[in-house]
């Protein structure tokens, strides 16, 4: 069984894919974390996410960084939505996801293109939103954790800003499958929402 999560950042995706994985007992990717370790690289190196030719140089790393600490901040993840607009960055991680998808047993997975190009054919797609003042709300809540404290409206933009440019780039935008259900967890408890994302690939396999 294929399991496709996509949605737009602190939607609740990755919470739920992770769950769907251990209810399920499946493998899981975080296909985000792809394009974060390239982006770490470029960063590291002192290179620009926007030029595509230091963007897919840093390709060949990504896999070497896929557990550092730094992955999960936001100018990572800013970075993050810069590099993977690149087609020849994105073409550089397709196999390789594709792959995770085609395992016997089966999979989840998720991200932005999953239930659109990188597993069309999965058994179940989803496609988890929530309005931008919760996402926004959601993301600022974890970085006051973690000790940064950007105002909400800061974060808001950002995630704006997000959102647009990876709905709009050209290669593999983030929209929803045209057979994907949609999961809004603007109102959902994080239990509510895992429960509702159960049922919802149970009506579907
Ligand atoms: O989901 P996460 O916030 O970790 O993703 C970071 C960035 O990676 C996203 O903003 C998006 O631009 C990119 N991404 C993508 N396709 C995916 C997963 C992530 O373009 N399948």
């Amino acid at each position: 069984m294929i399991i496709a999560v996509d949605g737009p950042a602190a939607s609740g995706k990755g919470t739920i894919a992770r769950a769907l994985a251990r209810h399920y007992g499946l493998p899981h990717l975080d296909t985000g974390l792809l394009y974060r370790a390239v982006a770490v690289s470029v960063l590291r190196e002192g290179r620009d996410p926007a030029s595509e030719a230091d963007a897919l140089a840093a390709c060949g790393f990504a896999d070497s960084l896929l557990d550092d600490p730094e992955l999960r901040t936001d100018e990572v993840g800013k970075a993050a939505s810069v590099v993977s607009a690149h087609p020849p960055v994105r073409a550089a991680l397709l196999e390789r996801q594709r792959s995770f998808a085609q395992q016997p047993g089966g999979a989840v997975l998720d991200g932005r293109d999953i239930g659109t190009v990188i597993a069309p054919d999965a058994d179940a797609k989803l496609f988890v939103k929530a309005t931008p003042t919760i996402r926004a709300q959601r993301r600022h809540l974890e970085l006051r954790k973690h000790g940064a404290n950007p105002s909400l409206d800061k974060v808001l933009a950002d995630i704006r800003t997000r959102d647009e440019r990876d709905s709009h780039r050209s290669e593999a935008p983030m929209r929803q499958a045209e057979d994907a259900q949609v999961l809004d967890t603007s109102f959902l408890s994080i239990d509510a929402a895992i429960q509702r994302a159960i049922a919802l690939v149970e009506a579907r396999t």
